[in-house]
């Protein structure tokens, strides 16, 4: 994907983040209201717990929790940003776009914005667009966001899918370098001939039909993604190596979509990789779709597992069916933990929310001054 590129410009990963909601609901709280238990539920998946968002919380208010504190990692103000891709399954509202939203709360406002639904996959197709428009020097400043609210799209009574499932969002903030390495390349793919195999309906309704449309929710065959995602995880690792000419031996650390521990042990069986080379925090969190990659990464950053010039893979699958893989040679850069930037940061935030109410504000004058004007004619 990143073949054509500027010459001596690259993309680099300088600021990550996450958010995940205060409320946790444990194996043994689901057991309470549909047939399953707790040690199947480790035993078959490796989940222990995930977060579920209050009514408060939606992908908007975790994505700009997330976006806020990769842009704080990153030291980048919101005005030095070119472009949000925010991917999600379950966005707030059809239209406008988390990503506007977003682009809003954290006063952006150079930046475009839009949403990007690859399903799970999602976090690895964002990064490449973005990386992709860092490279051939469209952009300098990009930030991909995965945030979601799962829970409100699950059937609580459904036990071979409602223990997956959790909320939660992260972000990655891309800048443009002449330093080599950063995003080295990504590999996407999709398979629309599986799309029933994992789905949620729109429960929109025909004008035609008299009847309701009911909201739906996920459905899964489970087995069959469950032989499709480990087998995807091998080959789109081992495409994306061979493109930047590396073997599995190369990687310090793969970062994988968290969706069952059984399919990340087999994603290392047929990388001939030892577990200890991959980013696991499925027990805490469960699938969180499009923010699982960047929470587990900020969990590795966190316990300094990623070292300058390190190879990270990070490789992900989902419905549509949709998967991909991207390769990350990892630059140190100097840390910059002052906390006068982090005040300017608050205070541009508290700017932005004021800046947003006042144009609503001149908005609903403007609508007012048109309604007289109208009536008067
Ligand atoms: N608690 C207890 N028993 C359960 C259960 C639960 N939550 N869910 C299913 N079972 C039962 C099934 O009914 C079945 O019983 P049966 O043999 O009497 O019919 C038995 O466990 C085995 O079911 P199976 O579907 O073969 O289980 P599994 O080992 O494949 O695990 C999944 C099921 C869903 C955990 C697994 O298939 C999976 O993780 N698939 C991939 C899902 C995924 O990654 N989705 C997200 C993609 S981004």
């Amino acid at each position: 994907m990143l073949n054509s590129v500027a010459p001596g410009r690259y993309a680099h990963v300088v600021g990550w983040g996450s958010a995940v909601p205060e409320r946790v609901l444990t194996n043994a709280e689901i057991e309470s209201f549909v047939e399953t238990n707790d040690a199947w539920i480790r035993e078959r998946t490796g989940i222990c717990e995930r977060r579920i968002a209050s009514p408060d919380d939606d992908t908007v208010s975790l994505g700009t929790r997330a976006a806020r504190r990769a842009l704080a990692c990153a030291d980048i103000l919101p005005n030095q940003v070119d472009l949000i891709i925010t991917a999600t399954s379950t966005p707030a509202r059809f239209f406008p776009a988390t990503a506007n939203l977003i682009q809003d709360r954290l006063g952006a406002t150079r930046a475009g914005a839009f949403d990007l639904l690859a399903a799970c996959t999602g976090f690895i197709y964002g990064l490449g667009l973005a990386a992709a428009q860092i490279r051939t020097g469209a952009i300098n400043t990009a930030v991909v966001i995965g945030t979601e609210t799962l829970s409100r799209i699950v059937d609580w009574q459904d036990r071979n899918t409602c223990i997956l499932f959790g909320d939660g969002a992260g972000a990655f903030v891309l800048t443009a370098s002449e330093v080599p390495g950063g995003v080295l390349d990504v590999v996407l793919h999709s398979d629309g001939s599986g799309g029933d195999l994992l789905t949620c309906h729109t429960g929109m309704r025909s004008f035609w039909l008299e009847e309701e449309a009911s909201r739906d929710a996920i459905h899964m065959s489970g087995r069959e993604v469950f032989r499709f995602a480990s087998r995807v995880m091998v080959t789109a690792t081992e495409e994306v190596l061979e493109r930047c000419g590396l073997e599995p031996e190369d990687v310090s650390l793969v970062v994988p979509h968290q969706a069952n521990i059984r399919i990340i042990e087999a994603a290392a069986r047929g990388l001939k990789l030892p577990m200890e080379q991959f980013a696991v925090n499925i027990e805490r969190y469960g699938n969180t779709s499009t923010a699982s990659i960047p929470l587990a990464f900020e969990e590795a950053m966190q316990a300094e597992r990623v070292h300058s010039n390190d190879y990270v893979v990070l490789v992900g699958f989902g419905a549509g069916l949709t998967w991909g893989a991207a390769v990350i040679q990892w630059a140190a850069r100097p840390t910059r933990a002052i906390q006068l930037r982090a005040i300017l940061q608050e205070s541009w935030y508290i700017l932005a929310r004021v800046r947003s109410l006042f144009l609503r504000f001149l908005r609903f004058i403007g609508a007012l001054i048109f309604r007289k004007s109208d009536t008067e004619r």
